[in-house]
């Protein structure tokens, strides 16, 4: 069977740790979408890994598969694998034949397009991996796919024609000087066809050397036909689908379930067999730009505030190092979350962070033009116009938290089982999973989607 694993709010939910505690069952855990834009913490034996491309499972000698829905940045694929085997390990890392493939132009175009946003609020606050210009080129049928990079005599065709017009773009639409005297050489070398045919015929020579690629579709249906566990694991977050998010503060990919078919080639009547587990963590927080309801700013108290769950919570971004933002559980954006992916069951985590204060609040609707509404509108500047109504919940204080995942639910503090209880009503969703603490023995389980 399978069991997909989707962000139910704006990413950095602790879909990492999920994975990796439910993806013991699994024999292969494949990503779908997104690319080194996603940042997945595992702690295992009081190592930490921090992992972008990689999916988690390659800690725990899982097959990883890297989807045709995903975009790859083979420099971080190969430093990532490289990085796993000196610390011991033996990543068995699969990519799709059909992935796009991220190339130098890419990230800088990105950064430019950023910049040149920067003084409105157009600016999205990519973390400037070249993941929207990567999915621009797949959309617009000029891209690279992995399997490209195998054919270097095709590889070289495809580049001379995209990197003029890339070149073109930068220096004709956007002013930047990719090879005067004093342009930078980072840049004028990511729009140079024998630098990047060099260096991406390497990658493919690579690929090929380490039998890496894979016609995703077929590879996993093979296996799950022979019986074995399946996880997809979801990278980012539903209020950051470029279909369902908060367009254009959004990733360009869906990391909504249904791309789980779509994004790796099995049916959706697989997916749709298997669990759907929504991660949720129990406060928000936001790293970029847009507008967020529930956010914890404005006054000293609510600064104070956040400033004290981002150092609990350790809010910083696992790829960009930039401080989150912070605010309350937002349930319309949960509900908006739970239809959109059809959860069968829900994990919730961080609510250690949570310990210790008075109350906790969730913003329990919205109001909206003098309207009472319960999900997220469809358009970013009405979501912008939403006050949160905000409910009110006894605070719980800190425990022993690895005692509390040993003995199981019932040792859950009172206060928190009754607001963990009130999102699983409201979402009508069961809860598998209470995470407790960053490591995957800080997880009370209740129920396990593989089993
Ligand atoms: P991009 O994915 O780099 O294009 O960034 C687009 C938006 O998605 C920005 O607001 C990023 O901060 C956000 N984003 C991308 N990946 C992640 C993630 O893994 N966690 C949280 N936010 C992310
Ligand atoms: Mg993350």
């Amino acid at each position: 069977m399978t069991v997909t694993i989707v962000g139910s709010q704006l990413g950095d939910e602790g879909k990492g740790g999920v994975v990796d505690l439910f993806g013991d069952a699994a024999d292969v855990v494949a990503r779908y979408q997104g690319g080194d834009n996603a940042g997945h913490t595992v702690v295992e034996g009081g190592t930490e890994y921090k992992l972008s491309l990689v999916p988690s499972g390659a800690v725990r000698d899982k097959v990883g598969v890297l989807g045709n829905g995903c975009v790859v940045n083979p420099a971080t694929l190969f430093e990532e694998i490289d990085d796993l085997r000196d610390r011991g390990l033996a990543p068995d890392v699969r990519v799709a034949e059909r992935a796009h493939v991220i190339l130098p132009y890419h990230r800088v175009l990105d950064g430019i397009e950023e910049e040149a946003k920067s003084d409105s609020d157009m600016k999205v606050g990519t973390t400037g991996r070249g993941i929207g210009p990567t999915y621009e080129d797949k959309v617009g049928r000029r891209g690279l796919r992995i399997a490209d990079l195998l054919d270097p005599e095709g590889l070289r065709e495809k580049l001379e024609y995209v990197v003029a017009q890339k070149r073109a773009l930068a220096e004709d639409v956007f002013g930047v000087d990719v090879d005067g005297p004093d342009a930078d050489e980072e840049i004028g070398s990511a729009f140079d066809v024998d630098a990047i045919h060099e260096e991406y015929s390497e990658y493919g020579r690579r690929l090929r050397e380490e039998d890496m690629t894979v016609n995703a579709g077929a590879f996993l249906a093979d296996r799950i036909e022979r019986g074995e566990e399946v996880m997809f694991e979801g990278a980012q977050g539903t209020s950051i689908d470029i279909d369902h998010g908060n367009y254009p503060y959004v990733t360009s990919s869906n990391p909504t379930a249904g791309y789980a078919a779509t994004g790796t080639g099995v049916g959706p009547t697989t997916v749709g067999r298997g669990e759907v587990v929504g991660i949720v963590k129990a406060y928000l927080s936001r790293v970029g730009s847009g507008p967020l309801p529930t956010e914890l700013k404005g006054d000293d108290e609510s600064e104070e505030l956040a400033e004290y769950i981002r150092e609990e919570g350790g809010e910083y971004g696992t790829v960009t190092g930039r401080p989150r933002r912070v605010g309350w559980l937002d349930i319309p954006m949960l509900r908006h979350a739970a239809r959109a992916n059809g959860f069968t069951g829900l994990a919730i985590n961080h609510i250690d962070v949570l310990a210790g204060l008075d109350e906790v609040k969730v913003g329990h609707s919205y109001d909206l033009d003098g309207e009472e509404v319960f999900t997220l509108p469809a358009t970013t500047e009405q979501w912008a116009d939403c006050e949160p109504n905000l409910r009110r919940f006894d605070g719980w204080s800190d425990v022993d938290w690895a005692a509390v995942a040993e003995e199981g639910y019932d040792a859950v503090p009172e206060n928190a089982r009754a607001y963990l209880e009130y999102v699983s009503d409201e979402l009508d969703t069961d809860i598998y999973a209470v995470g407790v603490g960053p490591g995957r023995e800080e997880t009370v389980v209740l129920e396990d989607p593989f089993e």
